[in-house]
């Protein structure tokens, strides 16, 4: 159920919990937590991970008689365990409860989206008829991304003795939280070392197998003051733990209080993480003055990235936007990681960087620029990696991986389960090199929304000229045909991975890749030719630019085939010559047919024979480029694209596409609002109900989908305004949804803080905060305006809009 700003759940479901889980996690950007029971190590109800950002491992499996290697992110030892059972003053004690014990008579929890905290309230009731309510409320501080707390308050209702209390930290841990990777190897950690350093304080330190990443925390148990309740460390092997025996007076609450540290060998200005976790440990306030500090950070978070949307769309969003900010937050900046396209959120695709920054970036890019900054740099550094992968391709310039996690080179798993027939198969997704372009696009879009040339000039200049270099090495020349070709790529649909019955993977002319590909040899050529003269010959000098490169990306940005077939765009070359499915008799056969390729599979048939897309391809370029910047791309190209030809192209696919991805139903809401059909808000609806409704199908007990959720919030602040950065101005183009016609967002743009966005069904507002900064310029469609500070604009919108 969601409120404004809370998010509740009551009742206590095994079959959803870990469901709850994700939806419930609580992070920082540096570390997340998932919502799990404290009161339960592990089962099947229950997977309580935590995940620091960047902390990979490899570990080798054999599958299948095959070695393969899988860099995972790193199930960290659980600090949450705090389980508690009834003391009667006069007999044994009961047993440990937990949401599955018979006891449990009440169950709701509340996250508190405003304030960054989950509270899980329970109360049990023992076959004496003694009552015991727990409410929990913890939180992963915002403030200090190092510290995470538990506070649990007893109360005994009608009856007094003990309750005795085990707090702690457990290094027992794996990756274990998919089933699909189960034949895989899952342990990550080794070296565990635990140990206490005052009665209060217990720690636990290891490190990871291969990439050798210390880790250590540190936990302090403590029952109220006045309370009584020694904490007596009980320290085993892989566990650090407390027990206590907290006395409980009829009707009285007692409160038990564990802080916690966790650092890694990873983080800077330390000596070691174990010497951080205890000292921080150590110092830390109470639980009281915590919440406030963290209840502060949040405030101010909030305060960076407001969009306000009534109703129940407004409440999923604010959910969409905490679990953003709490993946990707200003501690983010100072870290060296990329974005996870499942969040911190769970082990599914391992905590890799796919291209979901796509969807990620722009969003950020107007609220916390210094965020899309740092994780522009995290490409940046792996560049190295890229230009080498390129070498080894046989290709010229940066060829980005299609999966990234630590050093940056491929990391895409070479077989995958399908788990409908049990077979490994193949896995050719990394020939998905577009991912090169969606980083070129955001370095664009960066600079154009921050301004900030210092990064565009130099960092960002490198990674969009080694982009545009790739492109241009992938590109040969088709003299019957006239034009230049890309063959032997994924595009972003995952369903056609090559040609049926083809020996090598991979299809031709892939349009979104062609197309993107253009658009970024445009921009490195653009780029070139303005960069102020150091900086240009830093760049040639550095990048050793032959002088005649610009003129072959020029002659290949306008000479790269589009195919197109009935008047459409053709996903790729051949495309029309596959086979129409039976969508009818699939859809009745299977009902949910979003994963086509695993039935067909299952079959014994492949996708790779049908005219069936998983997932949005063609039509991304609807939702990369406005209308405007779309049909000219494609008249540089010399293929003019016209309302009716991009309409039908629209129609032609989305009768073909399975929305096997959450990305899809986004890109298709955005798609369709520009083209005024008014079926964009059944997508919109989808896009946002992917997660809370889990409607992948228990996809997102396994982590968020971090692209599909801040995509959301995009289309809301950029797709439904039609704002652009682009030309030194803001551009406006609304079109809102007659379902959301309503609503206002706050961004920044450049040094203007706060400049406020409204829409109304007939009208669009703009304010620009005063500041001694120099005017806005503001396009609305064909009208230019200049906003000085401390000024807004109001203007009528036309009626069929
Ligand atoms: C989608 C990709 C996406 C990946 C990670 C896949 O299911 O097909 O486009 O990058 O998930 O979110």
């Amino acid at each position: 159920m969601t409120r404004a700003w809370t998010w509740s759940y009551e009742g206590y479901d095994a079959d959803t919990e870990r469901l709850r889980e994700s939806l419930c996690a609580l992070g920082n950007g540096y570390f997340v937590t998932r919502g799990a029971a404290s009161e339960v190590l592990f089962g099947p109800a229950h997977y309580p991970g935590t995940y620091a950002a960047g902390c990979y491992n490899r570990l080798t499996s054999t599958v299948d008689g095959q070695t393969v290697e899988n860099e995972d992110m790193v199930n960290l030892p659980n600090w949450l365990p705090l389980r508690y059972r009834i003391c009667p003053a006069d007999t044994a004690p009961g047993p440990w409860l937990s949401p599955d014990h018979a006891f449990l008579t009440e169950h709701r929890q509340t996250l508190d989206l405003r304030h960054g905290t989950l509270t899980r309230w329970s109360c049990y009731e023992d076959e004496a008829g003694r009552r015991l309510s727990v409410e929990q409320c913890r939180l992963v501080h915002m403030g200090d991304p190092h510290l995470a707390a538990l506070r649990t308050c007893f109360t005994a209702h009608g009856w007094s003795g003990a309750v005795e209390v085990e707090s702690g930290i457990d290094g027992a841990v794996r990756n274990a939280g998919i089933a699909r990777y189960h034949g895989l190897a899952d342990q990550h950690l080794t070296g565990w070392d635990t140990g206490d350093e005052r009665p209060d304080i217990v720690w636990l330190s290891c490190r990871t197998l291969d990439s050798d990443i210390r880790i250590a925390l540190a936990a302090r148990t403590r029952a109220s003051a006045g309370r009584g309740g020694m904490p007596h460390p009980q320290l085993s092997a892989l566990q650090a733990f407390h027990s206590l025996v907290l006395p409980v007076t009829a009707d009285v609450p007692s409160v038990v209080e564990k802080t916690v540290t966790l650092y890694t060998s990873r983080d800077p200005a330390i000596d070691s993480p174990l010497h951080a976790a205890v000292d921080g440990v150590v110092l830390a306030p109470h639980f009281r003055q915590l919440r406030a500090s963290h209840r502060r950070a949040w405030e101010n978070l909030w305060r960076q990235a407001k969009l306000e949307v009534p109703g129940e769309a407004g409440g999923i969003l604010r959910l969409h936007l905490f679990h953003l900010l709490q993946t990707l937050s200003p501690h983010t900046a100072e870290l060296d990681v990329g974005v996870p396209a499942r969040g911190l959120h769970g082990e599914a695709y391992r905590g890799h960087v796919f291209w979901d920054e796509l969807f990620v970036l722009p969003f950020l890019n107007l609220h916390l620029p210094q965020v899309s900054r740092a994780l522009l740099d995290y490409r940046y550094r792996r560049l190295p990696a890229a230009c080498h992968a390129a070498r080894e391709a046989g290709r010229a310039g940066a060829m980005y991986p299609w999966q990234s996690a630590g050093d940056g080179r491929e990391e895409t798993q070479q077989l995958h389960l399908n788990p409908r027939s049990g077979r490994w198969l193949p896995d050719h997704s990394r020939l998905q090199h577009h991912v090169g372009s969606a980083i070129a696009y955001n370095v664009w879009q960066y600079g154009q929304a921050s301004g900030d040339t210092e990064f565009l000039h130099t960092r960002g200049a490198e990674m969009l000229v080694q982009i545009a270099r790739f492109w241009a090495s992938a590109a040969d020349w088709d003299a019957a045909l006239g034009r230049y070709r890309i063959r032997g790529v994924v595009g972003p649909d995952e369903y056609h991975d090559g040609y049926p019955d083809a020996a090598a993977p991979g299809v031709d002319d892939n349009a979104y890749t062609n197309v993107t590909a253009a658009w970024v040899l445009l921009r490195a050529l653009d780029l070139c030719r303005t960069l102020p003269e150091a900086h240009q010959r830093q760049l040639s000098e550095r990048l050793q630019l032959d002088p005649e490169e610009p003129e072959r990306w020029d002659d290949i940005a306008h000479r790269l085939h589009v195919p197109y077939h009935q008047g459409v765009i053709s996903q790729f070359a051949g495309y029309e010559k596959l086979a129409e499915l039976d969508w009818d008799g699939y859809r009745q056969r299977y009902g949910d047919i979003r994963r086509l390729d695993r039935i067909l599979e299952a079959e014994g048939d492949t996708v790779n024979r049908y005219q069936a897309s998983k997932q949005a391809d063609v039509l991304m370029l609807g939702y990369l480029f406005s209308p405007a910047e779309l049909a000219s791309v494609f008249r540089l190209l010399g293929c003019p694209l016209d309302d009716d030809t991009w309409r039908a192209t629209v129609d032609y696919y989305l009768h073909r596409t399975t929305h096997g991805s959450t990305l899809s139903a986004l890109v298709h809401a955005w798609v369709l609002a520009r083209v005024h059909r008014p079926d964009a808000w059944t997508y919109c609806e989808e896009a946002l109900t992917g997660d809370v409704a889990d409607v992948q199908g228990g996809t997102t007990a396994e982590g968020i989908h971090l692209g599909a959720m801040a995509g959301t919030l995009d289309f809301v602040q950029r797709g439904m305004t039609g704002l652009e950065t682009r030309d030194e101005a803001l551009w406006l183009d609304p079109a809102p949804l007659r379902e959301l016609s309503k609503f206002g967002v706050r961004f920044r743009y450049r040094r203007h803080w706060d400049i406020d966005l409204r829409i109304r069904p007939e009208q669009v507002r703009i304010a620009v905060p005063a500041s001694e900064n120099p005017p806005v310029r503001v396009k609305l469609r064909d009208r230019s305006f200049a906003l000085a500070p401390g000024t807004s604009l109001r203007l009528d919108l036309p009626e069929e809009r």
